[in-house]
């Protein structure tokens, strides 16, 4: 590695060039490439086409690239955006500001409350099936049970409506479209052909779901608010859901085109879906390889707590974050010209042996963690101004469904779990069999 130093300043370490040109003709994922450019405590960057990426893997970094500079180190025409469009995670400026505005009080720890009887109810349909299982002791995929809960909750949550089968199978199909998307930055890449009849189905079932709901809002708009709405939706008292929300603005704001009401339900949706759905499941493999956290934590709310926190430590879902510069920065003394693009990777940063002992074992003994940490050390859910909107959400339906089943069920996988996929999201290969039992 090199350090450069020009005339106001010096550029990080960056890699050989011939080093990333072996890294290239391997076929490696790019978190092999990133494992190589890794100095602890060190920005480092490499090039590629021309182009200059920055890993940025310390918390003092993160903390500057995504807290306090989370104006100036912007996303880059993202690598969703062929299936989000122009929905809250990939929109920037104004339209998203104005979009963030819009659905942040839903989002609030008394936000979700009116989603509370969503969640419980979808966490009883795992639970009631499982129960089944166990009593004719056939074995269960858990990696499709939990993701069925996941789409569940936020189905129910962005519409009002209850989830049946076939919407099921549209909405869960996306899983095949965001493996498709690269985990790589570089632009919006197009979509493979082969996942086009998946967004399809899927726009299609979002597009209907907007077309019932534009019916039920425009009979219940004749008196305003919660009350309407919920005469209009599904009756169950939760007030307006975030269809009706995004069709309220639509009333009064011409940038809420169907459109854009498409993207940000299909944002909210898989956004919603994918992350909390994955953790899950890599919280059962972690448990299979530590049967006493598992037992320890049956029945204990707050040791589930702190295994939702630990696994999102190991495996944050989001373990790439790209940011750019659009103009030049120094960053810790460092010179970051106009173009480059920002590295954070959350998954390195959560391995930081400085903050975490043992960075590698599975302890969810250290959380709640006793001495605050290092701003930017612990970011499963991102930081600043882009953080997750969804954290609420995700932390309450994955202590629900993960305490119920841990509560009343053991469970014993039967086949190892698949290895890691760096992908735009970090998720195990494969399905996760296994056998559950009532516990007596
Ligand atoms: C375990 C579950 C989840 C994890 C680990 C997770 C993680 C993240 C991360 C790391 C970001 C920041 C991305 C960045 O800075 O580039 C993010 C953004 C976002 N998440 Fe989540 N998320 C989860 C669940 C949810 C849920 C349930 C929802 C919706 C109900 C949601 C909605 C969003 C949205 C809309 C954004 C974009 C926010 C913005 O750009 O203003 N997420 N999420």
């Amino acid at each position: 590695m090199q350090s450069q130093c020009v005339m106001d300043g010096m550029l990080p370490d960056f890699l050989d060039d011939a080093v990333v040109a072996a890294w290239s003709a391997s076929g490696a994922p790019l978190v092999d490439l990133l494992r190589q450019a890794h100095t602890p405590g060190r920005l480092t960057g490499f090039r590629r086409g021309g182009r200059a990426a920055v890993l940025v893997t310390d918390p003092r970094h993160v903390h500057e690239v995504l807290g306090v500079g989370g104006d100036r180190y912007v996303k880059r025409s993202h690598r969703a955006r062929p299936l989000l469009g122009d929905g809250m995670l990939t929109a920037s400026g104004e339209a998203w500001r104005s979009q963030r505005r819009l659905l942040q009080a839903m989002f609030t720890g008394r936000g979700i409350q009116r989603w509370e009887h969503h969640i419980a109810g979808a966490a009883d349909r795992v639970v009631g099936r499982w129960a089944g299982l166990a009593r004719r002791g056939e074995p269960t995929d858990i990696a499709e049970d939990v993701q069925f809960f996941t789409v569940d909750t936020i189905w129910r949550s962005l519409t009002d409506r209850p989830l049946d089968e076939e919407t099921y199978v549209d909405l869960a199909a996306v899983q095949d479209i965001v493996a498709a998307l690269p985990a790589d930055v570089g632009g919006a890449a197009a979509l493979p052909p082969e996942v086009e009849a998946a967004l399809a189905a899927l726009d299609e079932r979002v597009h209907r779901a907007i077309a019932e709901a534009r019916v039920r809002h425009s009979a219940g708009t004749d008196t305003d608010s919660d009350t309407t709405h919920t005469e209009a939706g599904s009756g169950s008292g939760s007030g307006p859901s975030v269809l009706d929300r995004l069709l309220d603005a639509a009333g009064t704001d011409p940038a809420y085109t169907d459109r854009l009401i498409r993207d940000e339900l299909v944002t909210l949706l898989v956004a919603g879906y994918e992350s909390s759905a994955r953790t899950l499941t890599w919280a059962f493999v972690l448990l299979d390889r530590h049967p006493e956290v598992m037992e320890r934590a049956a029945g204990d709310p707050r040791a589930v707590e702190a295994v939702i926190s630990e696994t999102l430590r190991l495996y944050p879902t989001g373990w790439l974050l790209p940011r750019h510069a659009t103009g030049d920065e120094t960053l810790d003394g460092f010179r970051i010209p106009a173009g480059t693009d920002l590295l954070v990777c959350p998954y390195l940063t959560h391995r930081d042996p400085e903050v975490w002992p043992d960075p590698e074992t599975f302890t969810p003994e250290r959380f709640p963690v006793r001495t605050p940490l290092p701003p930017g050390a612990y970011l499963p859910f991102g930081i600043g101004p882009r953080a997750c909107l969804g954290t609420r959400f995700a932390m309450r339906e994955m202590e629900l469904l993960l305490g119920e089943l841990l509560a009343r069920f053991t469970v014993e996988t039967t086949e190892p779990a698949g290895e890691p996929v760096f992908g735009i999201n970090l998720r195990p290969a494969g399905p996760l069999f296994a056998r559950v039992r009532e516990r007596t």
